[in-house]
């Protein structure tokens, strides 16, 4: 076999391998063989909307949630669409999505909502049950869960407040003194 036969074969037979990669990519690939991100995997926007829709339709009938005088009064204020908006916005970046979320940090927007543990959690079976609705696969709702997780400790008070616990704030106004 002369050079340019070799050089030839060399080339289709790199050709055809990029092709049938390409073709049999896993579900966790791109066409180009490239991870997908876990937006992409979770199908873009305009599925990410629709979970979070029903999920923001069921935390507000929460009765655990709406037990809390200071989450009951901040969702009177807040349209449900613009929520919506605004978390679908964070879940898309965070998950690696184009968009920007340009609401207020999770600190900030929670502060004032005085949520406990058992609000928390009560919150997160509500996401699950969500995930599960919508067929989220279990390794897309752990790596969900993950990042979610990150958000705890700016989103429920420290253990301790408003329960005149060991904290110092025996009056549980959360200023961290008696008075
Ligand atoms: C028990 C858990 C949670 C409760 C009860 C809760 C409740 C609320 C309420 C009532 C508001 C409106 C606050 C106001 O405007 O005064 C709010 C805002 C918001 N929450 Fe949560 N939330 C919880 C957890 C989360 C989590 C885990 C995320 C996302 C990871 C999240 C994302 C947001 C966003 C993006 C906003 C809008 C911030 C803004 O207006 O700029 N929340 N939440």
């Amino acid at each position: 076999m002369n050079k340019r036969v070799i050089t030839f074969l060399t080339a289709s037979l790199f050709v055809t391998l990029l092709l049938t990669s390409a073709l049999f990519a896993g579900d966790d690939e791109n066409p180009c063989g490239m991870t997908k991100s876990l937006y992409e995997r979770l199908g873009g926007v305009n599925a990410i909307s629709m979970v979070v829709d029903e999920f923001v339709e069921i935390l507000y009938v929460n009765e655990i949630l709406n037990a809390n005088p200071a989450i009951d009064k901040a969702r009177k204020n807040i349209p449900m669409p613009a929520l919506k908006f605004k978390v679908t916005g964070l879940i898309c970046q965070v998950t690696g999505g184009p968009q920007a979320y340009t609401g207020r940090s999770m600190k900030e927007a929670h502060a004032h909502l005085n949520i406990t543990e058992v609000e928390w959690a009560a919150m997160a079976a509500d996401f699950k049950t969500v995930l599960d609705k919508f067929g989220v696969p279990e390794k897309e709702q752990a790596e969900l869960f993950e990042i979610v997780g990150t958000t705890k400790a700016d989103i429920v008070m420290p253990a301790g407040d408003g329960d005149g616990g060991d904290d110092g704030d025996s009056d549980g106004d959360g200023d961290g003194d008696s008075k």
